[in-house]
């Protein structure tokens, strides 16, 4: 089984392998060895219907008490009133500080279970099971936990690593093609940041036949980041590469364009202004949008970029006066480019000329 040692302040692995859902009690008990505590399993109903009996059966037959709770599908669902529900849940089956949460899913019961585990009698430990690509190559690992609130995305969340991800590449079998181009569009990302070998498996279009290479490589590579920069003071920001242009294209739309498909659009809009401003060499944010472009990711808007710039100012990446993006130096090196935030427009303004 590939094997990942993210030696973060808390220290954990993440194990990688094909069905390696059906080896969840023998990974479990590498960590957790005689101890037997009870596994509260968190995840949404979409999930539940497909992998959550199936490993509260494995539980079970192995002699661990168990329990469920799902929420309803979505990003919608990311909220502190969800969050409230899964104290709740807690509490009834009397989840205590030596008990464990099981975060099955994607990126959003990932984000929602790994903040209730963070605050649950102020902090108790959780597992990431993810389902999704994206959550599999990004979000279960780093330990970045939260929820949304009416004022905008991520705001309200904590640091919080889990105590092992377990990563089973088979259930993107069952993971629907639109949620699938979410992840991919944060692999071309990963590879233009910093690795323009990956970046180049995935512009040849190899991505599902080295599907387990390219998991393997993101999750290094988050690895990487996060090990030299566990609170996001430094080179973890590379990791927003195309995300403050992409918040502001999803919350413009009201969430109706997904956060993949802000990304590649927030991807090459940056590209071309740190282009025009002798930041990134010619022709890298063309390469980037054909690479979008092949798996239907969408590279342009309408929305007027004086709109995306009031929405940017509003991100929580700005800092007092200055806005840092994350613009790139050369297909896989990124590089911060801070600048006053009342230059963003003019510096944007450079990818339309
Ligand atoms: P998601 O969790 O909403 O999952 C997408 C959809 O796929 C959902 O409807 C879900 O029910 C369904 N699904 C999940 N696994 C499935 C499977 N195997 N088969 C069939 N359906 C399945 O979305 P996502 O793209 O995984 O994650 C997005 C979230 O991740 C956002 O909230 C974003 O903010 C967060 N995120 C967090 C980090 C981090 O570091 N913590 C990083 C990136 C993104
Ligand atoms: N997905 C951004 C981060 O983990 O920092």
């Amino acid at each position: 089984m590939r094997t990942i040692a993210i030696k973060t302040g808390k220290p954990y692995t993440v194990k990688l392998e094909q069905d390696a859902l059906s080896q969840f009690v023998p990974l479990f008990q590498e960590v957790y060895g005689q101890r037997r505590p009870k596994l509260a399993i968190v995840t949404d109903d979409t999930v539940q219907a497909l992998y959550a009996e199936r490993l509260q059966q494995l539980l079970r037959q192995a002699g661990y008490e168990t329990c469920c709770f799902a929420f309803a599908h979505g990003e919608a669902s990311k909220q502190l009133s969800t969050v409230n529900e899964v104290y709740r849940f807690l509490f009834a089956e009397s989840i205590t500080r030596s008990d464990v949460i099981i975060a099955l899913g994607g990126g959003v019961v990932g984000d929602l279970a790994g903040f209730a585990a963070a605050t649950w009698l102020r902090g108790i430990d959780f597992i990431q099971v993810p389902t999704t690509f994206l959550s599999m190559i990004d979000s279960s690992v780093g330990g970045k936990t939260g929820v949304d609130t009416s004022f905008g995305k991520n705001l309200v969340g904590a640091f919080w690593q889990p105590t092992l991800v377990v990563c089973d590449p088979l259930t993107l079998e069952t993971l629907p093609d639109e949620y699938y181009r979410d992840g991919i569009a944060e692999a071309i990302k990963d590879g233009a940041i910093m690795d323009a070998e990956l970046f180049a498996i995935v512009e040849r279009g190899q991505l599902k036949e080295r599907l387990l290479d390219v998991i393997e490589r993101c999750i290094d590579l988050k690895r990487e980041v996060v090990e030299a920069d566990e609170r996001d003071h430094g080179v973890r920001q590379w990791l927003n590469f195309g995300h403050t242009l992409g918040h502001a294209v999803e919350k413009e739309s009201n969430f109706c364009i997904s956060h993949g498909k802000g990304v590649s659009i927030g991807m090459a809009l940056v590209c071309a202004a740190a282009e025009n401003a002798g930041i990134t060499p010619a022709g890298t944010g063309a390469r980037i949008a054909a690479c979008c472009a092949q798996y239907q990711l969408p590279t342009t808007t309408d929305i007027p970029l004086k709109t995306l710039c009031t929405h940017a100012l509003g991100d929580k990446k700005r800092k007092g006066a200055n806005l840092t993006l994350v613009v790139l130096e050369q297909l896989g090196k990124a590089a911060l480019h801070t600048l006053p935030t009342d230059a963003l427009l003019s510096f944007l303004e450079g990818s339309h000329v």
